[in-house]
């Protein structure tokens, strides 16, 4: 294990679903000083008893709007030797930001060029930051590369994350000191193997496997599965899900390459998928499979603006980053179920 005991690594959103699972794998894999900047606007400070319940470590958080540059500076003022970031810290909803475009681009624009004065600021000079797949739009290409070109942005949620790249690629390019990696998540699912973290839902979700284990749990009565006459092989979608841990897993690998200064150029891009495209319908089936549930499920009709399939091609990040997704979909399910499990059921 390398040895950066006096170096801190901050971590944006670190109350969030992806960015706990990344702090734990650094608390368990690194021996940096970690510290969250969270405001908790969909998160809540509870998170951090969950990681302290996997890691035994306590972890700082500075309960920050990181809109807000003043609060920002003063706020990480008090951080010694900050070295890195990982910027997690956003609005992720689609729909959400179709109705409030500008609650969007304010926040996860303005976050971002806060962060990004901020490295300026006190010469921080390795940063990630959490980009998607949705920056590809609907590709013509399967599966997508790195350099698969973008179609046009579904959402503005997607077109945040565009722009995002392009402010990071470009300011990455006027800075000689700072480099930067992005990370392309898939379909970032499933909860921490001991089921004692996983994704906090603070509202009806729209996302396939948190909508599952709640129809599951009987907190929902019904699962919809969005189209079922699509040009796929049983007619419902296809997506590359892949495991949280996985993802979190990549961060520390991808940090330790910008540290260990491997990178060949300022600004690397990797997909983190499993490169598997499974349906909907096989989702279900793996649910049911593991966790013994009969789920209540119909198939009806085609949600609008949902992309027919997409999964990555991941050789780029499995040989630069040395990264290999450890879990199947059908661990992928079953940690989604204990973590619904330990957030209880409605039967
Ligand atoms: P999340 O909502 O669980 O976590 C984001 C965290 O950021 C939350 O805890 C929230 O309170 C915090 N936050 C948001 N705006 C903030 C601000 N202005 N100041 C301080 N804190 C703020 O989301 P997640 O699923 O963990 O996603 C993390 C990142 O990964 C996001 O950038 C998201 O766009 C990206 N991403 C997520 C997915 C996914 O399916 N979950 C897929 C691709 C990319
Ligand atoms: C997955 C599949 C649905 C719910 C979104 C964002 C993307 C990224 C990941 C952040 C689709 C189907 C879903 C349901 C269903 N996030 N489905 N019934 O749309 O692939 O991607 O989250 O960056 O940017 O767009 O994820 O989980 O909503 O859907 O049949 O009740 O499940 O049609 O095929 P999606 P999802």
């Amino acid at each position: 294990m390398l040895q950066h005991n006096k170096s801190t690594i901050l971590v944006t959103g670190g109350a969030g679903y992806i960015g706990s699972h990344t702090i734990i794998e650094l608390l368990q894999q690194t021996d940096y000083n970690i510290v969250s900047i969270d405001n908790f606007s969909n998160s809540s400070a509870d998170t951090f008893d969950r990681i302290e319940a996997i890691t035994r470590k306590q972890v700082v958080n500075l309960n920050v709007d990181i809109c807000n540059l003043e609060a920002l500076e003063l706020a990480v003022s008090k951080v010694k030797n900050p070295i890195g970031i990982i910027h997690f810290a956003a609005y992720k909803s689609v729909p959400q930001s179709v109705a409030d475009p500008l609650m969007y681009y304010h926040n996860n624009l303005g976050s971002l060029i806060n962060i990004l004065k901020l490295c300026k600021q006190l010469q921080i000079p390795n940063f990630i930051f959490s980009s998607s797949c949705s920056v590809y739009g609907n590709v013509e290409e399967l599966p997508v590369t790195e350099s698969t070109p973008f179609a046009p942005a579904e959402s503005p949620y997607a077109q945040t994350k565009q722009m995002g790249e392009d402010i990071v690629k470009n300011f990455t390019t006027s800075e000689s000191s700072f480099k930067s990696v992005l990370l392309r998540y898939f379909n970032p699912v499933g909860a921490h193997p001991t089921g004692l973290n996983g994704e906090y839902p603070r509202s009806k979700p729209d996302n396939l496997v948190p909508y599952i284990t709640q129809t599951a749990a009987g907190i929902l009565s019904k699962l919809t599965v969005f189209g079922g006459d699509y040009d796929t092989r049983d007619g419902s979608c296809i997506r590359d899900y892949i495991h949280v841990s996985d993802i979190a897993d990549a961060h520390v690998k991808a940090l330790n390459y910008l540290i260990d200064d491997q990178q060949k150029q300022a600004t690397s891009v990797f997909n983190l998928g499993t490169g598997n495209g499974v349906s909907v319908l096989e989702a279900i089936h793996s649910f049911e499979k593991m966790t013994q549930q009969k789920l209540n499920y119909e198939v009806g009709g085609r949600r609008a603006g949902d992309v027919i399939s997409i999964y990555a091609n991941n050789d780029l990040v499995k040989k630069e980053l040395n990264w290999n997704p450890k879990y199947n979909l059908d661990e992928m399910m079953l940690s989604a179920w204990k973590w619904q499990l330990n957030l209880g059921l409605n039967k």
